[in-house]
C-alpha cells in the first residue's frame, strides 16, 4: 500500500548502499578518501595516486604507481573517428555537452558486455583517466578553429592537460595547483553524480555510459554547473560593497547563492579552504584578482546572513578564482571538475558492480483513479 510509504524528497538521509570510498563528517568539516585525509591527500599525493587509491582502495607501491602512470599516457591519445567526429559538434555547444557525448563515444570502440573480466575493468579505467582530459583540450582548440595537439609524454598528467588546453607549456607550479585542485574534487560520496553513476552501473551496461550519464547530471548549475556560475555571480556584483545588497536582495528573491550550501556541510566545505588557499597562492604568484575581493566580502557578508541555517561555501566558491588565475575559460570549469570526478565515479562502479542489485525505488503514486476512455469528440 503506497499510502504508508514516507517520501524523502531528494533521498536526503536515506543511504542507498554500504560504501568504503569515502567518508564526510559534514558538522566538523572533515573528509576522508579510503581513510585518508583529504588535507594530507592534497599535500602529499599527485592526481593519479589519488586515483589509484579511490579505485582500487589502497595506496599503490612504488611499481604499482609507475605503471599506472604509464598506462594513463599510453592512453591518452584519441582514435581520429573520436577527434573528427568532435569537429562535427558546434562550436558553440558547451563543452560538458561535448564531453558527455565524446565519454559515451567511447563505447562504440571497446567492446561491451565484459565487465566481469579484470582487464575490461582495468583498461576501462585507464582509458576514462587518460582520455577525458584529452577530449576537452581537443574540444577547447577546435571550436577555435584549430586542430587538437597531441600530448606530450614529457609531461605530467596535470602539466599535459594545462599544455594542450593553451599550446604553452606551464610553470610547474601552475601545474602542481592544477593538480591539487583535481585531488580535492575527485570523490565525495553519494553526491547526484556518482548516484546516477551507481543507477547505471547497477544496470550492468558498459563502463562509458556510466560515466557518460555521470557527466550529464555532473553538469547541472545545482551540482558541478555551480563553479562557472559563481564566478558570473560575482562579476555580476562587480565591488566588495556590493555583496551585502546583492546577498540582501537574493534572500528576499529566494534565489541561491551560488556556490553556497551543501546537503552534507553544515560548516564550511574543507575543500573549500583548502581551495582558497591555493588562490591565495596563485595571487602571490601571478598576479591578484579583483573577483576574489568580492568573494571574500561575500563570504563574510553571508555569514551573519546564512551561517545560522548552516550555508557556508561549498567546493564550488573557490575553484573557478583558481582556474581563471590559470587562465582557463570558464566554461571549461566543469569539466575540469569532471576529468577529477571520473576517479570517484570509477571507483563507486566497481563498487557497485562487486556486490550489485539493480536499482529500481518506488513512487508515491499521486495520480488519477482509474477512469474510463474518452472519445476524441468528447473531450473538452
Ligand atoms: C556540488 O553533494 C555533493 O557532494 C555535491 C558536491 C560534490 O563534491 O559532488 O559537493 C559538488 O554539487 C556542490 C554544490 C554546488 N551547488 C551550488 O552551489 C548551488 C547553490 N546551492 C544550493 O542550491 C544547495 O545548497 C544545494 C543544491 C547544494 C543543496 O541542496 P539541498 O540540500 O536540497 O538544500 P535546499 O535547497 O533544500 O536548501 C535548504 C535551505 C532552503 O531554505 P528554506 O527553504 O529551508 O528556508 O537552505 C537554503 C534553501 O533556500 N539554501 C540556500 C542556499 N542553499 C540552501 N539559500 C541561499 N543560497 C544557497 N546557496
Amino acid at each position: 500500500d503506497s499510502n504508508k510509504l514516507i517520501l524523502k524528497p531528494g533521498l536526503e538521509g536515506v543511504p542507498v548502499t554500504n560504501s568504503s570510498i569515502c567518508d564526510i563528517d559534514g558538522n566538523k568539516g572533515k573528509l576522508l578518501y579510503r581513510g585518508y585525509s583529504i588535507e594530507e591527500l592534497s599535500q602529499k599525493s599527485s592526481f593519479l595516486e589519488t586515483a589509484y587509491l579511490l579505485i582500487w582502495g589502497e595506496l599503490p607501491t612504488a611499481i604499482q604507481l609507475r605503471d599506472f602512470e604509464q598506462e594513463v599516457q599510453m592512453h591518452r591519445r584519441l582514435s581520429f573517428r573520436v577527434r573528427d567526429m568532435m569537429k562535427c559538434f558546434p562550436a558553440t555547444g558547451h563543452p560538458m555537452d561535448a564531453l558527455q557525448s565524446s565519454a559515451a563515444s567511447l563505447g562504440l570502440f571497446y567492446s561491451r558486455r565484459a565487465i566481469d573480466d579484470p582487464n575490461y575493468i582495468y583498461n576501462a579505467v585507464i582509458r576514462l583517466i587518460a582520455k577525458i582530459p584529452t577530449m576537452i583540450a581537443a574540444f577547447q582548440l577546435i571550436r577555435k578553429g584549430q586542430d587538437p595537439i597531441q600530448p606530450r609524454d614529457d609531461l605530467t598528467y596535470s602539466s599535459n592537460f594545462l599544455y594542450m588546453l593553451t599550446e604553452k607549456e606551464q610553470d610547474p607550479i601552475a601545474a602542481k595547483v592544477f593538480d591539487r585542485c583535481l585531488i580535492l574534487h575527485a570523490e565525495h560520496s553519494l553526491n547526484a553524480s556518482t548516484f546516477s553513476a551507481r543507477v547505471t552501473a547497477s544496470t550492468l551496461t558498459d563502463p562509458y555510459a556510466v560515466i557518460a550519464s555521470a557527466v550529464g547530471t555532473l553538469a547541472g548549475p545545482l551540482h558541478g554547473g555551480a563553479n562557472e556560475d559563481v564566478i558570473a555571480m560575482l562579476e555580476e556584483i562587480k565591488t566588495p560593497e556590493n555583496a551585502a545588497s546583492f546577498l540582501d536582495n537574493a534572500i528576499k528573491n529566494k534565489s541561491k547563492i551560488m556556490g553556497f550550501g551543501h546537503r552534507e556541510y553544515k560548516v564550511k566545505d574543507p575543500r573549500a579552504i583548502i581551495l582558497q588557499k591555493l588562490a591565495e597562492e596563485l595571487f602571490i604568484r601571478f598576479g591578484a584578482d579583483e573577483m576574489y575581493e568580492v568573494a571574500k566580502s561575500l563570504e563574510a557578508e553571508a555569514i551573519p546572513r546564512l551561517g545560522p541555517k548552516g550555508i557556508f561555501p561549498n567546493v564550488d566558491f573557490y575553484s573557478g578564482l583558481v582556474y581563471r588565475k590559470l587562465g582557463i575559460p570558464r566554461d571549461l570549469f566543469t569539466p575540469i571538475f569532471a576529468i577529477s570526478r571520473v576517479a570517484g565515479w570509477l571507483a563507486h562502479w566497481r563498487e557497485q558492480l562487486g556486490a550489485n542489485r539493480i536499482f529500481r525505488p518506488s513512487q508515491i503514486y499521486t495520480g488519477s483513479a482509474p477512469r474510463d476512455w474518452i472519445s476524441l469528440e468528447n473531450r473538452k
